[in-house]
């Protein structure tokens, strides 16, 4: 995993590095997330500031929900609801030992990102796209329908546009996965009440584990990632350099002495709040 991190960040932060010489970094006082209110993902040094900060964390814990998600043995065809760069591919791909020959893997964005870890090929698609595009003809041969810290950034009219599109969607296959990985309060009912749709249809739980959300980031709260998996790590020097650079706008003439863009990328569990489940047509 250490390896493909690094793999993965480099030309992410070769970028930002050449985006920083070319821009002064106000633009990056508006990286902040409330709701909807979120920032501008089609500005580049936008998607760069926020790889660096989340990539490898949101990479782990997609990695750690396939992992303990008990669909290894099916042929996995995936639709990812804004799936951004396709992180949440990303982590399919290292649970699955670097294995993606039995993964089909569509995803929708708004926003066609820079940066995806796997280009567009015969089994994996990225459709540039609104939500509300979304049919019941889409989703039809999908067996799982993965969240990936996106579902909370519908409006509430997107939202509703999602739910009957998976609502009136008859799936060919018998056993579909939902897996939700979450970043705001309005993920939780929201997820729920696309699992009670299924269940208002007469699917059924396939095992009892689900019991709701996992919440690591008050269980264990700020445990470092690593101290849980000696696989994964951050390179010291881009996490330095976040660190610093504050110091480094060219904007030397700003007035703005309370400005601070410094980041730490996140390396702890705080931020991991998910959950998954898998239901049965009865
Ligand atoms: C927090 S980002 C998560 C990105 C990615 N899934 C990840 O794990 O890093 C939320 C994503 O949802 C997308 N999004 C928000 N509203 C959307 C909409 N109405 N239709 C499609 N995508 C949307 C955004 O463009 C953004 O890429």
């Amino acid at each position: 995993m250490i390896d493909f991190i690094n793999d993965y960040l480099t030309p992410v932060y070769s970028d930002f590095l050449q985006s920083e010489s070319l821009n002064d970094l106000c633009e990056l006082k508006s990286f902040y997330f409330d709701g909807t209110d979120v920032p501008d993902y089609t500005n580049p040094l936008i998607q760069q500031y926020y790889l660096l900060k989340f990539a490898p964390a949101y990479i782990w814990e997609y990695k750690r929900l396939y992992d303990y998600a008990y669909i290894k043995n099916s042929f996995h065809k995936i639709y990812s609801f804004g799936c951004g760069a396709g992180l949440d591919l990303a982590g399919q791909y290292l649970s699955l030992k670097k294995n993606l020959t039995s993964v089909d893997y569509k995803g929708l964005d708004l926003v066609d990102w820079n940066y995806k870890p796997f280009p567009v090929s015969t089994n994996i698609n990225y459709a540039v796209n609104d939500i509300d595009s979304i049919s019941k003809e889409t989703l039809k041969d999908r067996n799982i329908l993965f969240f990936p810290k996106s579902l909370s950034e519908f409006s509430d009219s997107k939202f509703n546009h999602l739910f009957d599109a998976i609502q009136n969607t008859n799936f060919i296959e018998p056993e579909i996965c939902l897996i939700i990985s979450s970043t705001d309060s309005k993920d939780e009912p929201r997820f729920e009440s696309i699992v009670k749709g299924f269940i208002s249809r007469g699917y059924i739980y396939k095992f009892s584990e689900y019991d709701g959300f996992y919440n690591w980031k008050n269980e264990s709260p700020s445990k470092g990632i690593k101290s849980i998996d000696y696989c994964f790590d951050y390179p010291d020097e881009i996490k330095e350099h976040l660190n610093n650079l504050t110091s480094m706008c060219l904007k030397k003439n700003c007035a703005d002495n309370s400005c601070n863009i410094d980041i730490w990328p996140v390396l702890t569990t705080k931020n991991m709040y998910f959950a998954h489940t898998i239901l049965v047509k009865n």
